[in-house]
């Protein structure tokens, strides 16, 4: 696990040796949030321009058919989908993470939902493993599933970190209890990510690392990963997240509901005493 302190374009810029399989995008939106080394309200055209810059320098250091996933607001989808296409990408699906519980205010329809865009270097992904899920049925539906079903591009199955109650364990405190980073991107999120678009050994990079769910997810499926963050503080997070795995980190409480993906094993590798242990303490 590399964790970087720093400017992720200069780090970009500065590493064009770098070969990577996968990337996770989720850069400040620009709608004002109160970010320690990060002005969120640049410009439009400026924001973009910076964003095309980092797709650009990303897929530059990407394998041939390496993956993107690059997660904004809804509202931005024309700005992202144009990103992509003038830096590079090839666009493969839009994907809808549609909040569990929270809804942000709107005079029409409330939103409720955020994009993921998921692009590819080439025509072709060179890893995409379908997932199966065992979702439950939807109320008075005639048949069990006895093999799950397979993950769509409409992703509703994945509670995100809300403040106050509804954050649960997962989201990150200090000593009073407040959240540490408000845009903590939930495990499960990075779990289906990295398990869709990479193998054990490549090497997954998070330009925007925040407290590090993209490391601590690819560490614990035995992949290589590179965070860059540029607040020092959560820096110093990411570092002892990575060192103290916490039960709310622990991957291994998903691992039944992904049961029914043909090739699971291969691509989520289990130690059989530790998944043992690890599953008990999970029931
Ligand atoms: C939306 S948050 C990412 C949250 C992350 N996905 C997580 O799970 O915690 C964006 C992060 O990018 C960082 N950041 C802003 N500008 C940056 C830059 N130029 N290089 C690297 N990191 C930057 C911010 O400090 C913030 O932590």
């Amino acid at each position: 696990m590399e964790v970087v302190w720093g400017d992720c374009v200069e780090w970009l810029r500065a590493n064009r040796e770098k070969r990577i399989h996968l990337t996770f995008l989720d850069p400040p939106f620009r709608q004002g949030k109160n970010y320690r080394y990060f002005n969120d309200n640049m410009p439009e055209w400026e924001y973009w321009k910076w964003i095309e810059e980092i797709l650009s320098l990303i897929h530059d250091i990407t394998v041939k058919g390496g993956a993107i996933y690059f997660m904004h607001r809804e509202k931005n989808t024309e700005f992202v989908l144009r990103a992509l296409r003038e830096s590079g990408w090839n666009f493969k699906n839009l994907i809808i993470w549609k909040k569990k519980t929270s809804a942000v205010p709107y005079p029409y329809f409330s939103k409720q939902y955020q994009i993921i865009a998921f692009a590819v270097k080439g025509e072709r992904a060179r890893v995409f493993n379908k997932l199966r899920v065992d979702a439950p049925p939807p109320p008075e539906y005639k048949y069990t599933r006895k093999n799950g079903i397979f993950v769509t591009d409409v992703w509703d199955d994945i509670r995100e970190l809300t403040s106050g109650y509804f954050a649960g364990e997962e989201a990150l405190r200090d000593a009073k209890g407040n959240r540490i980073h408000t845009q903590q991107t939930p495990i499960a999120l990075l779990l289906r990510i990295i398990l869709a678009s990479s193998l054990p050994n490549d090497t997954i990079l998070d330009p925007f690392a925040g407290t590090g769910t993209t490391l601590v997810v690819a560490k614990q499926l035995k992949r290589n990963a590179i965070g860059i963050e540029i607040d020092p503080e959560y820096v110093e997070l990411i570092k002892w997240r990575l060192s103290n795995l916490r039960a709310a980190d622990n991957i291994m409480r998903y691992y039944d509901y992904y049961r029914f993906t043909e090739n699971l094993e291969k691509i989520w590798p289990v130690e059989r005493r530790f998944s043992q242990k690890t599953l008990e303490e999970n029931v």
